[in-house]
């Protein structure tokens, strides 16, 4: 029978949104790390019981060599992000000349596996081919939103947990409207390419949850605290003009040498939620180039920080879904940008790079059994 439109859509929002009755509440995973975590049932395994979904982003199987990481994939997690494979440089090269082989390869994969994709990302300022960069004019910049976005998002109807639709549109240190980011979006079409965006992609495909996904609102000091003021403004403007979005994508960088502004931060999720979006963890990772210590101690404390930040953001709402950006330490972005002081390798991720499960992994299933934090 085919669903009501959006049936699915809001089944997935309002899913997540029940609470856990009355479950007992198993001593928590860290009480029981002396456990062998390798014993423990996969993050996958708790969407059932806490309606959160375990994702982690990755290159495409037809692209990616580290077949025992993607085994490990199909095990932890039942999303798959494509950390670059449904970018606009991968998808749509040349004018409407598509290459969805990475983006079909993944759905493939993820079919198999019981898995859904989450799409990232439609709208960036990066990423793109530079027939896209060079675009000019109002007309030519919508033209060319309306064809990519309705063929990638009618491609994977169905396919998708939750589409980032517009990728970080705030950047204070570019010094524009509402600290809107430069880009070849914004000197096109004005701030009105973000509500363009989403109509597009809620025209495409009616059900699918629709995210606007940005960074680098957590910790203390005056640049996050103007990206949380910033994010919000657009935020509510956006619930003003009733454009479709109904997720806040919360990359969740985090920084484990930094300090959260509990307050602030919880304050900010609150007027979030309030304003009706849901609340998705899209890119978690936690870096430890600044830590000092041993590898147990390195670990200890990026699983403390990466609990201190879900109590916060667990204490506003459950999440929709948490996905981390990648799976194991052999493979983060991180490494190309950020060198530790004694030159160890930086320890990121829930799996080390023998594919071990760390104190990261244990926090992650806590949190992720839905039995920790409720919403106050
Ligand atoms: O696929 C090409 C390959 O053919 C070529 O030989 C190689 C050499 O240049 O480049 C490969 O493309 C690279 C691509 O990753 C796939 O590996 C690009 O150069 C490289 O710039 C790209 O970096 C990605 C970056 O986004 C830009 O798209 C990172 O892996 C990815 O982790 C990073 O992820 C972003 C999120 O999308 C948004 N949030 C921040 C996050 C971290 O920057």
């Amino acid at each position: 029978m085919a669903q009501s439109l959006l049936t699915r859509r809001s089944a997935i929002l309002g899913f997540a949104g029940a609470t856990l009755a009355g479950t007992a509440l198993a001593p928590p995973l860290g009480a029981r790390a002396a456990f062998n975590l390798e014993l423990e049932p996969p993050l996958r395994n708790h969407t059932r019981t806490s309606g959160i979904r375990y994702g982690c982003a990755g290159a495409a199987p037809n692209v990616q060599s580290d077949r025992i990481l993607l085994e490990k994939f199909a095990i932890e997690a039942n999303i798959f992000v494509p950390e670059s494979s449904l970018k606009w440089n991968a998808t749509e090269p040349l004018p409407g000349k598509f290459d969805f082989s990475e983006g079909d390869s993944i759905a493939t994969f993820a079919a198999r596996n019981a898995m859904l994709m989450h799409g990232h990302t439609l709208v960036w300022y990066t990423a793109i081919p530079d027939w896209v960069a060079n675009l000019t004019t109002g007309q030519e910049a919508q033209a060319a939103l309306e064809r990519h976005i309705s063929t990638e998002v009618a491609r994977y109807r169905r396919k998708i947990w939750a589409w980032d639709v517009v990728n970080e549109p705030i950047e204070p240190d570019d010094r524009l409207i509402d600290d809107h980011r430069n880009s070849v979006w914004l000197r096109c079409l004005g701030p009105a390419y973000i509500d363009l965006s989403f109509r597009l992609a809620r025209a495409a495909d009616p059900q699918v949850p629709l995210c606007l996904s940005e960074y680098g609102i957590e910790y203390v000091g005056t640049k996050p605290q103007r990206r949380r003021a910033s994010l919000l403004a657009l935020l509510r403007k956006l619930r003003e003009q009733n454009t479709p979005v109904d997720c806040l994508a919360l990359q969740s960088h985090l920084e484990a040498h930094q300090s959260f502004d509990h307050a602030e931060l919880t304050g900010f999720l609150r007027e979030v939620v309030k304003l009706g979006y849901r609340l998705l963890i899209t890119e978690l990772d936690v870096n430890d180039c600044k830590i000092l210590g041993s590898i147990e101690q390195r670990d200890r404390v990026t699983a403390r920080h990466l609990a201190e930040y879900l109590d916060i953001v667990f204490s506003v709402a459950k999440p929709l879904s948490i996905a981390t950006w990648g799976l194991s330490d052999r493979s983060t972005w991180l490494k190309q940008y950020w060198k530790r002081a004694d030159g160890s390798p930086l320890r990121p991720l829930p799996l080390d790079a023998d594919l071990n499960r760390k104190p990261l992994w244990a926090v992650l299933a806590r949190y992720l059994t839905g039995q920790e934090r409720q919403p106050t």
